[in-house]
């Protein structure tokens, strides 16, 4: 691994040679095929990374997102509207006091009140003209005050529920997405891209529309009352302000590239600390602790460098701002003061002109930084809209018909199919089978020969490339996916319990499964023993993966699972190759019940599950080399004697590996 130092020089030299430049926008090149490149990285590459969507594409998905917010954007633009026009107010009232109320003159409102009570109090004295300007001032300031409140809430209402709706179409749509493209998105790209990106996304309805609307009404309401006070003295205090806007957009036109840059390698190292703790055994069994601790710490070196960089060029803006700003002030106390002098300006009218100048550049370095924060929701949306741009997997052809389970017969015919994970790489080939309606095909053969990929096949985990996978005589592209999985129970080769107690995970295929139900099935799966032996029984939380349970138990549960689901087609990969063989024969008798009449597709290593199957084939390299009954392979003293001969000789019926397997092949 590089050190953290050079990674940086290398960021650095590409953003200096452009070679981030995110910013040229383009629609996504359809020959790039995003998906197919590079298996190795977790997280999209952020190298030379380009959006894949144009800003208008990006701002129209937000138009889309808001549907059905109208009104809450509304109010929200309207509560800003009324707690900019209070904050306002104070300069207008300071020039009323120092023009009028000083020099003993009545209030101009005065003019507007209707003859009688409150216009006479307000002449009589000049303390009530002052009484009167402060309660304007209290009335204003508490206007305000309510008004951002509301704005506050306003505003987190409408984030909240956007970044839960967006977050429910990202879990959606990454639930249907090919598992070769979620293999390729990794767990922690997948928890950043549902989690912090979304937040990130909703955070540009305030950056894209709130904030820039709130600030360029009140940038225009200052410049009205600056140019109706002096239009000559606004013109000497606007000359300062295109300068600076300039040097801004300079700045800030890299950031963007960065700001995802910088995404990307927070995914990255998401992902890996996921993964980290994910495989905890085996890195503490090698004793990787501490260097995966230093990568961990290098990678965030870089990436802290990275964002200090980032916010250095992002800081240098302030500090254009930061020499312009005095220097706005100070011109306008000199040329305005000669105007009050000439007596072309009143003294109210300079100390209000000064102070609504001043003002001016807060909604601008608002619009600025909204602007700037802007690009880091954009990259946000640009990763979540890249997903969601994904294909689904597998969509129903038009017309793929529904499927009854009551008229289902379970009667499997693969067809001439041709099967690889990566076009170049063929995994099955040509290969012809059928498992009658109700009948049990047994796979044998060295590891790696595709057993679990054919199990993957015909429960449409992927489709063949080649060839048709019939289902009653239908091919099973034809028909609704949802109604073709339902027939299926399935005991994986890597069985997965999810975080939730043992009840759930054995009801995890039938979701309203009684009590009496489940612990039926558990028995059955000779799992109800170490169930109630634990501390809550049934009720027992499951850790994470499975943390706390043996293999054996795990296999156990999931049989239990497969058993309760009570399916038409019955899946087994190595269902019992974690269990000893006394258990194994216990479940062995519950397994044939199970498979009794129903269709069953058994991937076992283990000679007894596989005597008693209608049919045997062994598969070596994607192809069939033998098949038969349990007879006919033992007669014909081919690889399956010589397989059988082996494991009889060792009595103890032991999982063979792929030396065992080569060497009883040879
Ligand atoms: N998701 C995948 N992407 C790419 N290649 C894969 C994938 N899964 C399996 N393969 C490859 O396909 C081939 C067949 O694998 P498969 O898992 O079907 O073997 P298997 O017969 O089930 O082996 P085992 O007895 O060890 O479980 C192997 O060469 C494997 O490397
Ligand atoms: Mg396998």
């Amino acid at each position: 691994m590089k050190p953290s130092r050079q990674r940086f020089q290398d960021f650095r030299r590409k953003v200096r040679q452009g070679l981030l430049q995110g910013d040229r926008l383009r629609e996504p090149d359809p020959r790039s095929g995003e998906s197919a490149g590079g298996a190795h990285h977790s997280v999209p590459s952020h190298d030379k990374h380009v959006f894949k969507f144009t800003k208008r594409r990006l701002l129209e998905e937000y138009r889309l997102m808001l549907r059905g917010y109208y009104g809450s954007v509304a109010t929200l633009i309207l509560v800003v509207v009324v707690s900019s026009l209070a904050a306002l107010v104070s300069p207008f009232i300071l020039k009323l006091l120092i023009d009028y109320v000083f020099h003993g003159k009545p209030l101009p409102v005065v003019w507007l009140l209707p003859h009688g009570g409150l216009r006479h109090w307000l002449t009589v004295s000049a303390v009530h003209g002052l009484a009167f300007l402060a309660l304007a001032l209290a009335a204003a300031e508490a206007i305000s005050v309510a008004a951002s409140w509301a704005r506050l809430l306003a505003i987190q209402r409408l984030n909240y529920r956007l970044a839960a709706t967006l977050r429910q179409r990202l879990h959606a749509h990454l639930a249907t997405l090919p598992l070769g493209q979620l293999a390729e998105y990794r767990t922690g790209g997948i928890i950043s891209r549902i989690m912090s990106d979304t937040d990130q996304v909703v955070g540009g309805v305030q950056n894209a529309i709130v904030n820039p609307t709130a600030a360029a009404f009140r940038i225009a309401c200052i410049l009205v009352i600056l140019i109706a006070t002096s239009w000559k003295l606004f013109l000497i205090a606007a000359a300062l302000i295109p300068p600076v806007i300039v040097i801004h957009l300079l700045v800030f036109r890299r950031l963007r590239p960065l700001w995802r840059n910088i995404q990307d390698d927070r995914s990255m190292l998401s992902a890996r600390v996921s993964d980290m703790f994910a495989g905890i055994r085996v890195v503490r069994g090698f004793r990787r602790e501490r260097s995966e601790g230093r990568e961990f710490g290098a990678r965030q070196l870089t990436m802290v460098r990275k964002q200090y960089y980032t916010s250095v060029l992002g800081r240098l803006l302030m500090t254009g701002w930061s020499i312009f700003v005095p220097m706005i002030g100070i011109a306008i106390v000199w040329f305005g003061g000669q105007m009050v002098l000439a007596k072309k300006l009143t003294v109210g009218d300079l100390v209000m002109f000064e102070t609504y100048a001043l003002m001016l550049l807060g909604p601008i370095t608002q619009m600025i930084d909204s602007m700037q924060n802007l690009q880091q929701n954009l990259g946000a949306l640009d990763r979540v809209c890249d997903v969601l741009g994904q294909p689904p997997d597998m969509p129903d052809r038009t017309g793929a018909v529904a499927l009854g389970p009551r008229k289902v017969r379970g009667d499997i015919e693969l067809r001439d199919i041709r099967f690889g994970y990566r076009p170049e790489q063929i995994v099955l080939d040509r290969l012809n089978l059928r498992v009658p309606a109700g009948s049990t095909l047994a796979v044998v053969g060295p590891s790696g020969g595709g057993k679990t990929t054919l199990v993957n096949l015909i429960a449409r985990f992927y489709d063949v490339s080649g060839g048709a996978i019939l289902l009653d005589g239908v091919d099973i592209r034809d028909i609704r996916l949802q109604d073709y999985r339902r027939l299926f129970a399935m005991v994986l080769q890597d069985v997965y319990l999810f975080d939730g107690t043992v009840r759930d995970n054995i009801a995890f295929g039938r979701r309203h499964a009684t009590a009496e139900g489940i612990q039926e099935a558990a028995k059955k799966a000779y799992a109800h023993e170490f169930i109630m032996a634990m501390e809550k029984g049934y009720d027992t939380p499951i850790g994470e993966r499975g943390a706390k349970l043996s293999g054996g138990e795990k296999q156990r549960i999931a049989i239990a699972r497969a058993i309760l689901a009570d399916p038409h087609i019955l899946v087994l990969d190595e269902a019992t190759s974690s269990l000893d063989t006394q258990s194994e024969r216990l479940i062995q008798r519950s397994l044939e019940e199970l498979m009794h009449n129903r269709t069953t597709i058994a991937i076992a290593h283990r000679l007894s599950t596989i005597m008693k199957a209608h049919l045997i084939v062994v598969l070596v390299d994607g192809r069939i080399q033998e098949r038969g009954t349990h007879e006919e392979l033992l007669s014909r003293r081919g690889m399956y004697h010589a397989m059988f001969t082996q494991q009889a000789q060792r009595r103890r019926a032991p999982a063979l590996d792929l030396m065992e397997w080569e060497k009883a092949v040879k």
